[in-house]
Formats: structure tokens, sequence, C-alpha cells
């Protein structure tokens, strides 16, 4: 029974929807917060009163007192990032002590990681990903090729060091531009293990006997599905499982992706800039512009199927006001050949055309707006179009990043989640 008051609360397009947001305004519902994959190649941002957070491998539950925050074994861990993000938190004011807890099964990210990711990415050349050279992806080659180092591993000094010289060498065997000492490596993983293992535990035991004991779990994901290794526009992806099943899904009012890979709504002239200025949509990790398009309808009922989403939180209408008019892509064409599902395809996603259906925009701001009857009449026309479009109702509806810039809307919640938020 306790099992069902836990929530997954994850990205249904292609990352940054807003999930920090959510997920720090929903957190009062939950006794934990738990990342369970990606690493920090996320950027979570939360604002409260005016000040900004950036959450990247700590979960976005934190700034509440007293919430027990989890990085789980799917996630890899960089513990300079970690540490940084403390130090942080905990300049911010934010009392981290005794509140996080990390998986033992988790994979380290080690700076080789780094480097392969960029050498990887500088051979690809023109076929880059436009990764977050963060080191993610060859952090989980080496967790599937069974050669990672864990979390746990940093209590086996020994172990540690004959798993770090082979991968050190492995690296310096690829690399040729530069070569990576064992002796710096390993010493400074040691020094980060004293801070690094009190924190540890086993997470999946943790998580489990507080769900029996009717503790609350909200899950907090990292990307989003159209990201996702198995479900996204591979190979332009993440390297890990970013969608799951049973869940709250995040969707902006439009689309961005940052990186390369097929984005059919992208716009590339005055209106993608007019987006990305309204939306500030520069990356939260790596600062990099994103693409910015109209809201794609396929991508969003792609996302939905995946997931089996519950319900939606659709973030950022704020950022749509005042246009004239708004364009929703609900089909994609393919030659001669109209979609009205995903294409698995990269090439043949890419090549795909958007059909789109216009809505006219809204002339009063909805930024900041609590209540669903005060949106103006086209802005709740928009909303409920893409409910439709989309095949999920919108429970939340975001007009702002504060944590106060929130329409709930309580009978969604009620009849799609029941008594999984009290509102
Ligand atoms: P995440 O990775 O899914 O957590 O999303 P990011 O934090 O990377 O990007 C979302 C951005 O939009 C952040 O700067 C948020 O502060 C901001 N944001 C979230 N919801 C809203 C909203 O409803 N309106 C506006 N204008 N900004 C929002
Ligand atoms: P949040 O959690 C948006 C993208 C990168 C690149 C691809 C692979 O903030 O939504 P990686 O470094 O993971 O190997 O890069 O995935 N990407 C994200 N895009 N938001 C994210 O996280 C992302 N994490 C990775 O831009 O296209
Ligand atoms: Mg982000």
């Amino acid at each position: 029974m306790a099992r069902s008051m836990n929530l997954a609360v994850l990205g249904a397009q292609w990352g940054d929807e807003g999930k920090g947001k959510i997920v720090d305004l929903l957190t009062p519902n939950f006794d934990i917060v738990a990342r369970y994959q990606g690493g920090h190649n996320a950027g979570h941002t939360v604002y409260v009163n005016g000040r900004k957070f950036v959450l990247r491998l700590i979960p976005s539950g934190m700034l509440h007192p007293g919430i027990i925050c989890v990085i789980g074994n799917g996630v890899v861990v960089d513990p300079t990032a970690l540490f940084g993000e403390i130090d942080e938190l905990t300049a911010a004011g934010i009392d981290v002590t005794g509140r996080l807890v990390v998986s033992d099964k988790a994979h380290l990210i080690l700076p080789y990681h780094r480097d392969l990711d960029l050498l990887s990415e500088a051979r690809r050349g023109e076929r880059k990903i436009g990764t977050t050279s963060r080191g993610i992806g060859p952090a989980y080659e080496d967790k599937i090729a069974r050669r990672g180092v864990r979390v746990g591993d940093l209590a086996d000094p020994a172990g540690l060091e004959k798993n770090i010289r082979d991968n050190v060498t492995a690296r310096n065997r690829l690399v040729h531009d530069s070569v990576m000492e064992v002796e710096p490596v390993l010493a400074t993983l040691l020094q980060q293990a004293k801070r690094l293992l009190p924190l540890v535990r086993d997470v999946s035991l943790l998580l489990n006997e507080s769900m029996r004991d009717g503790r609350r779990v909200m899950f907090e994901g990292a990307q989003g599905t159209l990201l996702d290794i198995d479900h996204g526009t591979y190979p332009y992806v993440t390297s890990s499982n970013a969608a799951i099943g049973g869940v709250m899904g995040v969707v902006k009012a439009y689309t961005t992706r940052v990186g390369e890979g097929p984005l059919p709504t992208e716009l590339s002239g005055e209106m993608g800039q007019r987006l990305r200025d309204s939306g500030n949509e520069y990356g939260a990790v790596t600062g990099r512009p994103r693409r910015c398009g109209w809201y794609d309808a396929v991508a969003a009922r792609y996302g939905a199927r995946i997931n089996g989403l519950d319900v939606l939180a659709l973030t950022k209408l704020d950022v749509l006001d005042g246009l004239e008019q708004i364009d929703i892509c609900t089909a994609y064409r393919s030659g001669s050949r109209t979609l009205t599902e995903l294409p698995s395809d990269v090439a043949q996603l890419a090549a795909c055309e958007p059909v789109y259906e216009s809505m006219p925009g809204w002339t009063t701001p909805t930024k900041g707006i609590r209540r669903y009857e005060d949106l103006p009449a086209a802005a709740k026309r928009y909303v409920e179009r893409l409910e439709v479009v989309s095949g999920v109702p919108a429970a939340i509806i975001s007009t702002g990043s504060e944590r106060e810039d929130t329409i709930i809307r309580p009978d969604v919640v009620r009849q799609k989640l029941g008594d999984k938020l009290s509102i």
C-alpha cells in the first residue's frame, strides 16, 4: 500500500523541461527525494524567493529542511562535482549534513572519463553527439564493460589501485596528446574517499525500509525521454535510461534541445531567438544556447507512451506571453507520408517536416498566475489543446520559475494521482 505513495517525476521531452522547479515544488509531499540516473550532465534550476540554485547531482529536494536526498545506484558520480555542489549549497546556507546519501553501487566518473568523452566527440567530427563533456558516456561504458569503479570500492585501496591502473593505461593507449599518471589520480581519489564514504549507504535497502515504514519517496529523473539511451533519438542521446513507468512527465509549453541530433520543430530564425531570449534557454550546465522550437506533440505522445505518463506538468507557459500566433506540431511529414508516431531511425526523423496547427496567442500575461481560471481564454485553449494532442492531462502548469508561480489543478491531481499529492 505504501508503494502507491511514491511518485516519479521525469522529463518527457529532450531535457531541461523544468524538472527542478517541479520536484522542489512537490517535495513537501515526500520524505525522500531520489535521483536514479544521469550525473552532473543534469542542471536542475530552482528559484526560491529570487535566489537561484542549480542542482546537478544532488536531488532538487535538498532546499527543503529535513528531506533526505538520495543519489541512487544508477547515477554516475564525479566526486569533485559532488563536493563542489555540497560546498555551494552550504555557502548558500543550506545544511546538507546528514541529509545526503550516496549508493555504494553508484559508479564514479574519473578524470580519464572526461578525456575520453572529449576524444570521442573530436573523433566523431561532424557526427559529434554534442555531449556535456562531463565524462558521462565513458563512465557508463566502463560500468557496462564491468571495469567501472563504484563508490563502495573506495573502501578497498588495494583493489582500487589495480582497477585505476588498468583504466589509466587504457586511457593512455587512446589519448595520444597527453599522458595521465596513475598516482595523482589515485591520491586524489583516496583523499576524496574520506569525505565520500561517510555518505555511503545501501540505498535499495534504505528505500525499501523507508517505504515499508510509510515514508514517501519521489524519484527525480534527469535528462528526458527523447535522450534515453534506448528510447531516445539514438545515437544523439545520453548514456542512461531517462524513462521509466507510472509517472508525472514534465514538458515545456514549447520544445528545446541542447547538443546535436534531430529536433523536428526547431526554429532557426527570429522566432527561435525570441523563445531563447524570453525562456532564457541557455544550458544550465554548459551555458550553450538551447535550440528552440514549437511544441512537438508527436514527441510528447511518445514520451507519454514510453513512460505510461499519468499526468503532465506543463512548464514555461509564460514564455509564450505576447506571441500573436502559436504553432503546435501534431504530425510529421516524411516524404509523401504523414507520420503520427515518432520514427526510431534518426536519419528519418531528421528528414521529417513538422505538420503544424496554429492557435491564437494571448496579450495579457500569464506570468505568475496561480489559478487556472485566471489564465487568458486563449492560454486555456492552448493548454487544453496540448492535453488533447499529447493524450495526457496537465495537473500542474508553471507560469514562472519561482515555487509560487504555479497553477495546480486539484481535479486532475485527484483523478489521476489519487492520494499521491495532497494539494
Ligand atoms: P530541468 O533540467 O528539467 O530541471 O530544467 P532546467 O533548470 O535546466 O531549465 C528550466 C529553466 O526554466 C530554468 O531556468 C527554470 O528556472 C525555468 N523555469 C521553470 N519553469 C518555468 C516557468 O514556468 N516559466 C519560466 N519563465 N521559467 C521557468
Ligand atoms: P537535465 O537533467 C538537456 C544532452 C547533451 C547531449 C546528450 C549527451 O538538466 O534535463 P551527455 O553529456 O549526457 O553524454 O550528452 O544529452 N543532455 C542534456 N540535455 N538536459 C540535460 O539534463 C541533459 N543531459 C544531457 O546536450 O545532447
Ligand atoms: Mg537542465
